[in-house]
């Protein structure tokens, strides 16, 4: 039996920028209805004209796929101005404190001083997305952030705030207390723990930020994506490096799942019991988040087993090397 998905998306994908296009688009663009396009770029997406150019190189790489780049800006100190201008052009901004993941150095270092472009954010109904992260000791801090989630849920309470990439039962938790807050959790966020990351040899693959946390904080994501949580929507996070910048000395965080993605969100919703779910996390939670309705396009897995590539280019990818029981066979684009 076949496994059907409507207008599948990725709600927070790092394409970046130049040759590495060529590599990353059509990955997604195969696979996907749309993708929430991420701005951290070496120099970060912070206008609309450097944004539209950016969207229109993005474009180059899947004419004819029917799927849409959804973009956001780098989370600065915006005018109104330039935020009525933008609005129609971006599904939200991108919210990254200061230093505290790749490319993230022009992020926001003191957060009293935001207030008034997030009003005008509130008032323009432009989602804030977020790493959720202090400079804590690693493992506490996405929990040590969510006092930040607290106060600006609390604050602007018509602000569409989303906590992106969660990887703590803490962070899940959360979410009952605010109807503003929203969502995504990884893949590679529902399969591993730090064990996998560093409890054997060290998997530069697996390093990401926020880091894999515990067995316990993983079965609180399990639990709530496979129970069809509502304010959760599917974000792969999937952000390639280089070879040379993964299996070295200072390796950079960030796992690249894109081309696996789907086949194995298909097999461990299967492994899980949990199909009739897949749906709800892959599309309709995030188009009832956001109010998007993304182009029709139907993405057909069937149960023919395949073995992942070392690497895509010069990208080793999550699972490299391992067999998935679905692959995507077939994608319908709706006239
Ligand atoms: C991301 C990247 O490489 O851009 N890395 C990561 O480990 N997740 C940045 C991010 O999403 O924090
Ligand atoms: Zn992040
Ligand atoms: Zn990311």
């Amino acid at each position: 039996m076949d496994i059907t998905l409507e207008s599948p998306l990725d709600m927070h994908l790092h394409l970046r920028e130049g040759d590495m296009l060529d590599l990353t688009v059509p990955l997604s663009a195969d696979h996907f209805a749309g993708a929430v396009i991420m701005p951290n770029l070496v120099v970060p997406v912070d206008s609309l004209d450097y944004l539209l150019n950016y969207r229109q190189a993005i474009e180059f790489y899947c004419t004819g796929k029917n799927f849409r780049p959804y973009m956001t800006l780098f989370f600065k100190n915006y005018s109104r101005q330039e935020l009525e201008e933008s609005r129609e052009q971006i599904l939200g901004i991108k919210l990254y404190p200061a230093g505290i993941t790749t490319q993230s150095e022009a992020g926001v270092s003191d957060f009293s001083a935001i207030e008034e472009t997030l009003s005008l954010m509130q008032e323009l109904k432009i989602p804030l997305l977020v790493h959720g992260e202090t400079n804590g000791f690693v493992l506490d801090r996405e929990s040590e952030f969510l006092d930040v989630y607290r106060s600006l849920a609390n604050r602007f309470s018509e602000l569409h705030i989303i906590m992106e990439h969660i990887t703590t039962a803490d962070a899940v938790e959360l979410l009952d207390e605010f109807a503003n807050l929203s969502a995504t959790v990884t893949l590679h966020h529902l399969m591993i723990t730090l064990d996998d990351v560093l409890g054997d040899l060290l998997r530069p693959d697996l390093f990401c930020k926020p880091v894999a946390k515990t067995p316990r904080d993983r079965s609180a994501l399990r639990e709530a994506v496979f129970g069809g949580h509502p304010q959760i929507m599917f974000g792969s996070d999937s952000a390639p490096h280089p070879r040379h910048k993964k299996e070295c000395i200072g390796c950079a965080a960030g796992v690249f799942s894109a081309p696996v993605a789907l086949p194995l969100l298909a097999q461990i919703f299967e492994d899980a019991g949990c199909l009739d779910r897949l749906q709800d996390f892959i599309s309709t939670n995030a188009c009832r988040r956001y109010r998007i309705t993304p182009s029709e396009k139907t993405v057909v897995l069937s149960p023919t087993a395949w073995q992942v590539p070392d690497y895509y280019g010069d990208v080793s990818p999550f699972f490299a090397g391992q067999t998935i029981r679905w692959s995507v066979n077939s994608t319908i684009s709706a006239k």
